[in-house]
């Protein structure tokens, strides 16, 4: 084994009390802008045993070949699309996430965006500060008794079920993976349906799917088309899940009544028509941003790190728990 000049390196700004019990144990390098710079990172990456992430670094097969020394890799966060997990599982290295401290913060800013589009709140908001007192032009819509699609029933999907249910709404979800008895989904009186009734059905189609091969363009423009007219769309999951074009379109025809972003197909994104439009909201991927959810995610993920270097299994591997012996050859 090489001299390890640094046991723990942080690519992103992950602060708090986690990342300073680490300090205390191991040698560890802050460097909150060393996503921007992959060839600076793949240079710093071969000389420390643990790497960790939030959703800037991108963890290529070519970053995690050449961190021969690295035993794991932790994502603090739930998506993975930003780490080549496969490949670190071939190569032995123990890849950590942290798929449910940021749920509540998740589900309550999707309830946020769905109460923000059905009563205008952002838009009335900015023009009532303009000086303006426009009572008539910003009659909404209740959710009660509304129906409420949830695309990705997982763990964001039903803590946002449970709040909506708090509205008097009614739960639609789709998810393959699930089945009709599922215990969660009876706890919210969910009706588990296919993607083309839901969004048929749904005054509100709520995204909390993971970009995989599967979901990446699943809401384009035959889909948006396909919606309830007038309905409301939101998306807290992943931006490329959804052709924003497509959603473009849908919006100018009417089909989609409203949409709230936390997420893009590309971020930072450039400004375009979406930025444009009034029944539009838009936010900079902060649905996981509050105090509580940042210091669950932190101390989880350094805990985790901390135990594989200690030699015991990680306690939420994606795959495997244990590093396993490099192969050089
Ligand atoms: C997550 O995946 O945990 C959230 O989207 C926030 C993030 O990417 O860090």
């Amino acid at each position: 084994m090489k001299d390890i000049l640094t046991d723990i390196l942080i690519s992103e700004n992950i602060q708090g009390a986690g990342v300073d019990a680490l300090g205390a144990r191991f040698r560890v390098a802050f460097q909150p802008d060393l996503w921007k710079d992959p060839a600076l990172l793949a240079e710093k990456v071969k000389q420390c045993r643990a790497l960790i992430v939030r959703n800037q670094t991108p963890v290529t097969a070519s970053l995690i070949d050449a961190a021969q020394e690295l035993l794991v890799i932790g994502r603090a966060g739930v998506g993975l699309d930003n780490v080549d997990y496969k490949h670190a599982e071939k190569a032995g290295i123990v890849v950590s996430f942290t798929p449910d401290q940021n749920a509540i913060s998740v589900a309550e800013i999707a309830i946020g965006m769905m109460l923000s589009l059905a009563r205008f709140i952002p838009a009335a908001d900015a023009d009532t500060k303009k000086g303006n007192w426009n009572r008539q032009r910003f009659v909404g819509t209740e959710l009660y008794g509304k129906t409420l699609g949830i695309v990705g029933a997982g763990k964001i999907g039903y803590l946002t079920a449970r709040r909506a249910m708090a509205f008097g709404m009614k739960v639609l979800a789709y998810d393959p993976f699930l089945s009709r008895d599922n215990i969660l989904l009876s706890e919210v009186q969910a009706e588990l349906v296919e993607l083309d009734e839901l969004l048929a059905r749904a005054d509100v189609v709520s995204c909390h799917l993971p970009a995989t091969t599967q979901t990446v363009g699943l809401l384009n423009r035959e889909r948006f088309m396909s919606m309830k007219p007038g309905a409301f769309f939101i998306n807290t999951s992943r931006g490329k899940v959804v052709v924003e074009q497509d959603l473009v379109e849908a919006l100018k025809a009417g089909i989609v009544g409203g949409a709230a972003l936390d997420v893009r197909s590309k971020e930072p994104p450039q400004v375009g028509e979406l930025e444009a439009m009034p029944n539009v909201i838009l936010l900079p991927h902060i649905a996981a941003f509050t105090n509580e959810a940042q210091d669950r995610v932190t101390a989880a993920i350094c805990e985790d790190v901390a135990r594989v270097l200690d030699g015991k299994p990680a306690l939420n591997a994606v795959k495997r728990a244990m590093p396993m012996p490099r192969v050089t050859s």
